[in-house]
């Protein structure tokens, strides 16, 4: 029998919003139920502190806030597949990503267009912790690598879009390891849903906390109605009798990743090209579909919100704990750091 493994994480720093919804969580709860994989959902702590280090204690909340919000969705840790695993807890994770850290180039990193995006927002405040988290996150992958590995294992890692050249850049060095030092680690492969980024609601590139784009999938139906009136659409039209564009639109693109009436949508979006229809029926159409969406998930939040949730996690990071024991014993034989007691 071939060993099917999914890992994937967030990183903890706060509520999560739309955007983690359609880029990640809808795909990781698909895989999820599928139940052909093992699925270790990573609560990604260390990452965090790589912009977050000034203030840990933000951690310890959004924690509990990103726990909430993947059983919200429907993830659902007490199925035997599937593991919530606390990042900080798992101390062989941090010597792979040491090891792994002695065959990455630091100009290949730093080459990385996720990073450098990411980079430019940091400016001369990056740490070196956070120039190496590319590798520190191929730890993370690898952490759960069918060990020994045989042909037919899978590693399966369900991402948003922004997360490809991380996982290129996992292939590399999984490769260039078992290359330098024999076979170790199984080829991962990125799962990328149909929409795999969600544009902010002022119609920048992605939703940010920092930037106050966002839709929570924490936010009460008010909350939801007023970011939504708010949002760009098309910047040209300035009347609802003009002909409006529907494809960059903000509110358009959100009618066509949550609205489940295609017919209502096409209807809509003709009406917007002819000039016969305003933004205000549009919008509001919009937030009576994302509070539906959002209902069930808020349901299940109120639910789980009464609970203990510390045993799940105790349990979800055993699991994958148990699952690196075995490749770091492997990393070490390979790379010559067994020696007798
Ligand atoms: N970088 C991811 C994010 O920003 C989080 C993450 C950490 C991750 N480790 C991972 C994603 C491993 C996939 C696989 O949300």
């Amino acid at each position: 029998m071939n060993t099917k493994r999914v890992l994937t994480g967030m990183r903890t720093t706060g509520q999560l919003h739309l955007g983690h919804y359609v880029g990640a969580l809808k795909q990781w709860v698909e895989v999820q139920n599928t139940g052909d994989y093992d699925c270790y959902f990573l609560l990604a702590d260390i990452q965090a502190l790589t912009t977050h280090a000034d203030r840990p204690e933000l951690l310890t909340t959004s924690v509990r806030d990103v726990v909430l919000d993947w059983l919200a969705v429907g993830l659902d840790p007490t199925r035997p597949n599937v593991h919530f695993v606390l990042q900080s807890q798992v101390s062989e994770r941090a010597e792979l990503s040491i090891a792994l850290s002695m065959i990455a180039g630091y100009n290949e990193v730093t080459r990385n267009p996720t990073l450098k995006a990411e980079l430019k927002d940091l400016g001369k405040d990056a740490t070196i912790g956070f120039i190496a988290y590319p590798v520190d996150q191929v730890a993370d992958i690898y952490m759960v690598s069918p060990t020994p590995p045989e042909s037919g294992d899978k590693l399966l890692v369900p991402v948003g879009e922004d997360q490809v050249p991380h996982l290129e850049y996992a292939r590399v060095l999984a490769r260039r390891f078992n290359q330098k030092y024999g076979k170790v680690f199984v080829p991962c492969e990125a799962l990328v849903g149909e929409v795999g980024r969600l544009v902010g609601t002022d119609g920048q590139a992605k939703m940010s906390k920092s930037k106050g784009n966002t839709i929570n999938l924490a936010d009460d139906a008010k909350t939801v109605e007023s970011q939504v009136m708010k949002m760009f659409t098309d910047p040209k039209r300035i009347r609802a009798d003009m002909p409006g564009d529907t494809v960059n639109n903000p509110v358009f693109i959100y009618h066509r990743a949550f609205n489940p009436d295609k017919d209502e949508v096409a209807d809509l979006a003709e009406r917007y090209k002819k000039g016969r229809v305003g933004d205000v029926e549009v919008k509001s159409r919009l937030a009576a579909v994302l509070n539906n969406f959002l209902d069930p998930i808020r349901e299940r939040r109120a639910k789980f919100e009464r609970e203990d949730l510390r045993e799940l996690l105790v349990k979800g990071t055993k699991a994958a704990k148990e699952a690196c024991v075995p490749v770091m014993q492997s990393v070490r034989e390979k790379m010559h750091l067994v020696y007798p007691q």
